[in-house]
């Protein structure tokens, strides 16, 4: 069975406004570079690298929210690299997005049920308000919170039951991928833990492919098969987590593996996978 993405000699260029001339277009910034990689069907890969090292680039590149400059993107074996609006409708309801802040990304005039149904009612899962307030209590079942949470509003929320709307919002249409981009990062230990089982739990029963985005290596390490580590939009490893947690062959993975704390380097980590 073929990769659900392959990707090959992806290169994104972006324009640069601040140094835009007077007249004319803005100077082009190269933020990745001859990218090439595959994502497995039901795979979760890690993207792992520091601030501004083009790992948001690349997700967003995958959910074509970003045109690629260069080389190609097959998404179940059709290109997508430059498909407009119109031609990658279809492919919309498979490529979901799980925000970083949810309280950004979630309309606070929306209920939570309202949030939910919204995406289904555009992508034509559900009609009617009886079908798409159950999907919607369906879709809170899901992520562990209850239905009744449907009529309150994010600000209402906790952090961690407002990045739960946010999945539910993105597995409500039961995609076939999901890119989270650094959907922990604001959260506590405790509830960063039980956002990455979830995860992991939806994964297994929804058979999701997953690219999960974060700077930090440890909390990779929890949900994914391999990680590819960036740096100034290149591939600088890409490997099976288990290689990479016995050693990592680039000084600059040593270097972000260095920085995770000590406690968090469990023994037991290589044999469990
Ligand atoms: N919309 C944009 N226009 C121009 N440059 C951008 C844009 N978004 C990000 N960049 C630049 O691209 C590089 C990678 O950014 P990003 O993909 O956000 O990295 P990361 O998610 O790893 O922190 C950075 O140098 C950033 O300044
Ligand atoms: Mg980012």
């Amino acid at each position: 069975m073929s990769a659900l993405f392959e990707i090959e000699n992806l290169r994104v260029a972006l324009p640069d406004f601040t140094r835009k001339p007077l007249f004319g277009p803005p100077p082009r910034n190269e933020i990745l570079r001859d990218l090439s990689f595959t994502i497995g069907r039901g795979e979760a890969i890690g993207i792992v690298g520091e601030s501004g090292s083009g790992k948001t680039t690349l997700g967003r590149t995958l959910v074509r929210l970003l045109e690629p400059s260069g080389g190609s993107i097959k998404f179940d074996g059709a290109d997508i690299s430059h498909l407009d609006d119109e031609a990658m409708a279809p492919y919309r309801r498979n490529l979901q997005v799980i925000f970083q802040n949810p309280l950004s990304s979630l309309n606070p005039r929306k209920t939570v049920a309202q949030i939910i149904a919204a995406p289904l009612r555009l992508h034509g899962v559900a009609n009617g308000r009886q079908a798409l307030a159950d999907h919607a209590a369906n879709a809170l079942r899901m992520v562990g919170l209850s239905p009744d949470l449907g009529r309150r509003y994010p600000q209402e929320l906790s952090g961690g039951q407002r990045q739960r709307v946010g999945i539910a919002r993105a597995i409500a249409l039961k995609p076939s991928f999901v890119l989270a981009d650094e959907i922990v990062s604001g959260l506590d230990m405790s509830s960063q833990a039980q956002i990455l089982d979830l995860l992991a739990r939806l994964k297994e029963e929804m058979n999701l492919t997953l690219a999960f985005i974060s700077h930090d290596l440890s909390v990779v390490r929890r949900l994914c098969e391999r990680v590819m580590v960036m740096r100034q939009g290149e591939i600088v490893e890409l490997r099976t987590c288990a290689e990479m947690f016995a050693g990592p062959e680039h000084p600059y993975t040593q270097q972000l593996l260095a920085a995770i704390p000590l406690p968090e380097i469990d023994p037991q980590w290589l044999s469990q996978t």
